[in-house]
């Protein structure tokens, strides 16, 4: 591995915005400050100037599909998808097949991430109405986390007695991440739909079924659980104004997340996008984005991800009811962030607060997320100047589309560090599996 001397960038690290060199032996970050000679004639040298030096996002949400759907996906096209959008870690959702419900199907999958992926790893235990055995005795060191489906979506991993909930909240090792939407009434909800519109149901009902009452009533039994049971609990992609009032700037034991593609659209993009952008839970109104946007800027919420959830096109042509929820987010989740702070929803500083640095707190990553001497060098080089343009023939996902096509964000990635070594560079992703897996630390309760 040669020794790295990035030159001239602006760093945007912990808080503060400066111009300095960062100097990358053996996978790590040796030195960061200015005017730093190189320590070796081998040394590579990357001019950095005019440019955007940031820590890599760790996304704590993806869908990759492997193993058992990938038709759709797997983790090596998953993950050069994400290394092009400036993600250098992922941690992978256990709706695969067969589900990741015990600490033998996760080593599986980390098997084969360590053959295959791009990007750095771990993956999340998940949770079911049957399996409280298996979620006591998992090694905290070993696990992104405890995901429970509080809500149905794709897979078969509901958990919705509540006396299961209560032991899982009581004991899980790890913190947990909720998917939170109340399944009883979104079937309610699809009954009258089908009543008015049979099995062709519009798209544009998607917000009204998968209603904003599902949503704050879930997520309200999730934070109310956490209280009493003293968990740590991380609610996943929130989509409305009323459920922010959850939670509390600065809080890290309570946390929640809003993903892109809520950021980005608002219920009225159903008309034109269709399936394409059906999603759970649903994309709601322009007024629970905004209030969403702003609850990033104040810290509300507290973590940027993208619940990357790549389905086949063909899939996706189907009528309302068969087409499976779940959109290709990875390859555009920096350029999109970024072009947040172009409009002014919130600063760089708080992309790489919310994207790279809370995630790394909240899920207790070892020396990752920070641009700190000693850290491994998971870095991302921005151009503040050069347009991404998303083209269909330029994506690296296996499902082959995206809900951004032709949308043009003014920032693009240039170039991905992962573990220290190139990932991505000039358009291109690495053929090879330059991901390591994520550690943890042994406390985490
Ligand atoms: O839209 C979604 N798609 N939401 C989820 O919770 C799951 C995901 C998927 O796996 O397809």
């Amino acid at each position: 591995m040669s020794d790295l001397l990035i030159t001239g960038g602006k760093i945007v690290n912990e808080g503060r915005s400066a111009e300095q060199d960062v100097l990358v032996r053996q996978g790590r970050i040796e030195r960061i400050g200015p005017s730093i000679s190189p320590p070796s004639p081998s040394c590579k040298i990357i001019d950095a100037s005019g440019k955007l030096v940031m820590p890599g996002l760790i996304d704590d949400q993806v869908h990759f599909r492997e193993p058992g759907l990938t038709h759709k996906a797997c983790m090596r096209t998953e993950s050069r998808a994400a290394v092009a959008g400036g993600i250098t870690t992922f941690f992978e959702m256990p709706n695969v097949s067969p589900p990741t419900l015990d600490m033998k199907r996760l080593e599986e999958k980390y098997a084969i991430a360590a053959r295959d992926s791009v990007a750095n790893y771990a993956f999340f235990l998940g949770a079911s109405n049957e399996n409280i055995d298996a979620v006591k005795a998992a090694d905290p060191t070993k696990i992104a986390g405890i995901k429970i489906f509080m809500g149905s979506s794709t897979g078969n991993m509901l958990v919705d007695e509540e006396d299961v909930l209560e032991k899982i909240f009581r004991h899980a090792p790890a913190t947990i991440a909720t998917h939170c939407e109340h399944t009883p009434s979104i079937l309610e909800n699809e009954e009258t739909a089908k009543k008015e519109f049979g099995d062709e149901v519009p798209f544009s009902e998607h917000p009204k079924i998968r209603s904003r009452e599902a949503c704050l009533r879930s997520s309200s039994l999730a934070v109310e659980l956490a209280k009493r049971e003293k968990a740590r609990l991380h609610v996943l992609h929130i989509t409305t104004a009323e459920e922010l009032a959850l939670f509390e700037s600065g809080h890290d034991r309570i946390t929640a997340e809003a993903c892109v593609h809520h950021l980005w659209f608002e219920q009225s993009d159903y008309q034109e996008l269709g399936s394409l952008i059906k999603c759970n839970p649903a994309i709601k109104s322009a007024e629970d984005r905004s209030a969403i946007r702003q609850a990033v800027a104040d810290g509300r919420i507290s973590v940027l991800a993208t619940d990357h959830a790549p389905h086949t096109w063909e899939e996706k042509q189907a009528s309302y009811f068969k087409a499976p929820s779940g959109l290709p987010l990875a390859q555009h989740s920096l350029p999109l962030m970024l072009e947040m702070t172009k409009t002014g929803c919130f600063s760089i500083e708080t992309v790489v607060e919310r994207a790279c640095h809370a995630p790394t707190r909240i899920f207790d990553v070892r020396e990752r997320g920070f641009l700190r001497e000693g850290y491994w060098a998971d870095l991302v080089i921005v151009d503040p100047d050069r347009e991404t343009v998303v083209d269909e023939s330029e994506l690296f996902s296996r499902c082959n589309w995206s809900p951004f096509s032709g949308t043009r964000f003014s920032h693009s990635v240039e170039l991905t560090l992962v573990s220290g070594q190139v990932a991505y560079y000039a358009g291109k992703p690495s053929d090879e599996p330059t991901g390591q897996r994520v550690e943890f630390e042994s406390q985490r309760r």
